[in-house]
C-alpha cells in the first residue's frame, strides 16, 4: 500500500515517534559528517508549489541532495494545477516518472486529489487546512529541548483557523500534549478538525482549551507558539486582520504567564512587531531557527519512511 502524508493523522503515534527518532539520528550523522547517507540514490522528488516558500523548498531540495537523490521544482506558473491540466492527470503523469511528490497548494482538496491519483507517496507541504511537515519539525524541536512530549502543554496565540494551528492540535492530541488556544472571535479553529482532535483526546486523555484571552492560553505553558496573522491566501483581509489581532501579540509581558523555562516557537516567516515582539523571537527563549533547521532533518526521515527505507 502506498503511504501518503496529507494529514498528520495519516501517521500513527508510533510512526511519528519513529520518524522523529530517525530524524535526530540523521541530524547527528550530518553534523558529524560521519557517513554518506545516499539512501535515495537515483530517486527523484517532484515539488509542486502553488505558493511561495523559503524553508519548505530549501529543506526538501537540500534533503534530497543529501540523500543522494534529485529534486525538481515546479512553481506556480509551471503546471497550472487544475487549470491547464486536471489534478488527476497531473498526479498520474508525475507519479509515473518520479518516486515521491510533495505539494504546497491553496486548497487542501487539491492534495487529497493528488494523493488519490498518485502511484507514489504524496506529501502535504502546506495547504489551507494543514501543515504536517512543519509540525513534525516542531515536535522534534520540542523533544530535543524538553526531552519529552507527553504531559507538556502548548499555548498557541493567534489565528485559530490556520494550517499550523490545526496540525499542531491534532498532533498534540496524538502525542499526549495538552493544547490551549487563544484566538479572536471569528478566528476559531475549523470545526471538523476540533471534532477529530476531541475524538483522539478521549483516547490519549489530553486536554483542549479554547479561549479569547491570550493570558489564559499561555498560562503555565511549556511551549508558546504563534504564526502570522495573515496566511498565504488571506492577503485581501490584511488590514482588517492586523486590527483584530492586535491584542494577540506575543511579547515579554505575555511570556511571563508561561512557565519560566518555556520555549517560544514560530514556523516562520515572522512579522516582528505584529504577532511577535522582536525581543521574544530574538531572545533566549526562542528556538525558531533550530525549528526551521529541523525541517531538513525530519523531512529526510519522512521521505525514507514513506519510501519504506527507514532503518
Ligand atoms: N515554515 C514554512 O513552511 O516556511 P516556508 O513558507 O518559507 O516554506
Ligand atoms: N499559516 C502560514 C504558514 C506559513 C508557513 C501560511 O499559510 O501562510
Amino acid at each position: 500500500m502506498i503511504r501518503h502524508l496529507v494529514s498528520i493523522t495519516d501517521l500513527t503515534e508510533k510512526e511519528i515517534l519513529s520518524i522523529l527518532k530517525n530524524s535526530i539520528k540523521l541530524k547527528q550523522k550530518l553534523k558529524s559528517s560521519k557517513k554518506a547517507t545516499e539512501y535515495l540514490k537515483n530517486k527523484t522528488l517532484v515539488m509542486i508549489f502553488e505558493k511561495p516558500s523559503l524553508r519548505t523548498r530549501l529543506s526538501f531540495e537540500i534533503g534530497m541532495t543529501q540523500l543522494g537523490g534529485h529534486a525538481i521544482y515546479l512553481g506556480p506558473t509551471d503546471i497550472g494545477l487544475g487549470k491547464r491540466e486536471s489534478i488527476e492527470d497531473v498526479a498520474r503523469v508525475t507519479s509515473s516518472m518520479s518516486d515521491i511528490i510533495m505539494a504546497r497548494t491553496f486548497s487542501h482538496e487539491s492534495i487529497v486529489k493528488l494523493a488519490k491519483n498518485s502511484s507514489v507517496p504524496v506529501i502535504n507541504a502546506l495547504s489551507d487546512l494543514e501543515h504536517p511537515c512543519q509540525i513534525l519539525a516542531d515536535f522534534q524541536t520540542i523533544l530535543e529541548k524538553k526531552k519529552k512530549l507527553k504531559g507538556l502543554t502548548i499555548g498557541f496565540v493567534g489565528d485559530g483557523n490556520n494550517n499550523v494551528t490545526h496540525t499542531m492540535l491534532l498532533g498534540a492530541m496524538m502525542l499526549g500534549i495538552n493544547f490551549s488556544l487563544a484566538s479572536p472571535k471569528g478566528f476559531e479553529m475549523n470545526h471538523d478538525i476540533v471534532k477529530r482532535a476531541k475524538k483522539i483526546s478521549e483516547k490519549t486523555k489530553t486536554k483542549i482549551f479554547e479561549t479569547n484571552d491570550p493570558k489564559l492560553a499561555v498560562s503555565r505553558a511549556d511551549v508558546v507558539v504563534t504564526d502570522t496573522w495573515v496566511s498565504m491566501g488571506s492577503e485581501a483581509e490584511k488590514d482588517k486582520r492586523l486590527k483584530i489581532f492586535k491584542p494577540y501579540q506575543i511579547n515579554s509581558t505575555l511570556m511571563h504567564f508561561a512557565k519560566k523555562d518555556a520555549i517560544f516557537m514560530h514556523c516562520l516567516p515572522a512579522y516582528r512587531g505584529y504577532e511577535i515582539a522582536a525581543d521574544v523571537i530574538d531572545g533566549p527563549q526562542s528556538v525558531v531557527f533550530e525549528e526551521a533547521e529541523n525541517r531538513l532533518h525530519v523531512q529526510k526521515s519522512l521521505m525514507l519512511f514513506l519510501m519504506n527505507m527507514l532503518n
